[in-house]
């Protein structure tokens, strides 16, 4: 992480554009605040990725929200694109009209959180065009240059860029899509977050995919319990193995056997953002204090001379 951050601010000066590659399910979760303030106001990529997984007419409005941004544009992909690297290219071109040619070439960096399909997306370019390098001088050996076009260069910068999630719901979103490993959250109550944002969103798929009649005012835990019930995961005496109905219920988001869904839209996300903020701040005022307390406690109070010393 450390390395990474290192990485990327030395890089970051001769950087013409920054890609940031963004799960589509979860555009706003998926993005790293901090980031922005490694590249500062360079141009910026937001590349919704996985877009086949995600729910199109939401991935329409996130689109539109990045390139309402100054300095930015978005475009979404997905593995089975043929020729990702010309949508890449030109995105590019359009926010640097004036690199891209041998004399002054385009020089980007590329970077997202663990999972997002930087390596998949990375290998449909290696093998052909690409070079990859650790030997030259100023390129780490964290770093590798792909060749995507002559004069064309994208830096890739290993390792992960976590942010420190301040939205709990960024958390459970990013559980859900499979960016934390499993050992780092409980699927039971990533499950219930899980359907408790689709019993409202995506009510239709649920009831099709597990075959169904949503009752009114329905609640995650009931649903939880009937997708168990429905698909035989039940234990002695009839009770529902909660933690195997939860498996199901995140394998099949995962999978989009669910179907197309998208966690969040840029409205909501920024309500989310706005609230971690708020509890944030609260949070660190109050760190603030314990410490000026806990210094005030500990402070050297000079002693009083004795009357033989004085
Ligand atoms: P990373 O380097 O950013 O950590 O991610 P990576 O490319 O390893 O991709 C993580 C998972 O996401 C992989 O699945 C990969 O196949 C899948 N993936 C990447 N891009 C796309 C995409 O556009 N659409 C879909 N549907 N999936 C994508 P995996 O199950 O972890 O591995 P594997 O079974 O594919 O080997």
């Amino acid at each position: 992480m450390h390395l990474t951050k290192k990485a990327i601010s030395e890089r970051i000066k001769e950087i013409d554009v920054v890609i940031e590659l963004l799960d589509a399910r979860l555009p706003g979760s998926s993005a790293n605040p901090m980031l922005a303030e490694l590249t500062g106001a360079k141009p910026a990529l937001k590349v919704l990725n996985k877009q086949d997984l995600a729910d199109p007419a939401r991935t329409a409005p996130w689109l539109a929200h990045y390139n309402s941004l100054p300095g930015t544009r978005a475009i979404g992909l997905d593995a089975s694109m043929s020729t990702p690297a010309k949508a890449l290219i030109e995105a590019c071109h359009a926010l640097a009209p004036s690199r891209g040619s041998m004399v002054k070439p385009m020089r980007v960096l590329i970077c997202g959180i663990p999972n997002v399909g930087k390596s998949t997306l990375i290998n449909t370019f290696t093998g052909k065009r690409a070079t990859k390098t650790g030997d030259e001088a100023g390129i780490t050996k964290l770093e590798q240059r792909i060749v995507l076009a002559d004069g064309f260069y994208l830096w890739d910068t290993p390792g992960m860029l976590w942010p420190r999630i301040i939205v709990a719901k960024s958390g459970y979103n990013l559980a859900a899509s499979g960016a934390i490993g499993r050992n780092a959250f409980e699927e039971e109550e990533v499950a219930l977050e899980l359907l408790d944002y689709l019993i409202p969103h995506y009510p239709e798929m649920l009831e099709a995919r597990y075959k169904l009649k949503l009752a009114p005012g329905v609640t995650d835990e009931q649903l939880l319990e009937e997708i168990g019930r429905k698909r035989g995961a039940v234990l002695s005496k009839g009770r529902i193995n909660l933690q195997k109905a939860a498996e199901i219920v995140i394998y099949e988001f995962r999978a989009a056997t669910l179907g197309r869904i998208t966690l969040e839209t840029p409205e909501e996300f920024a309500q989310w953002l706005a609230a971690g903020q708020k509890i944030d701040a609260e949070r660190q005022v109050k760190k603030d204090l314990i410490e000026t307390n806990r210094l005030i406690k500990f402070k050297k109070i000079p002693r009083p001379a004795k009357p033989d010393e004085a």
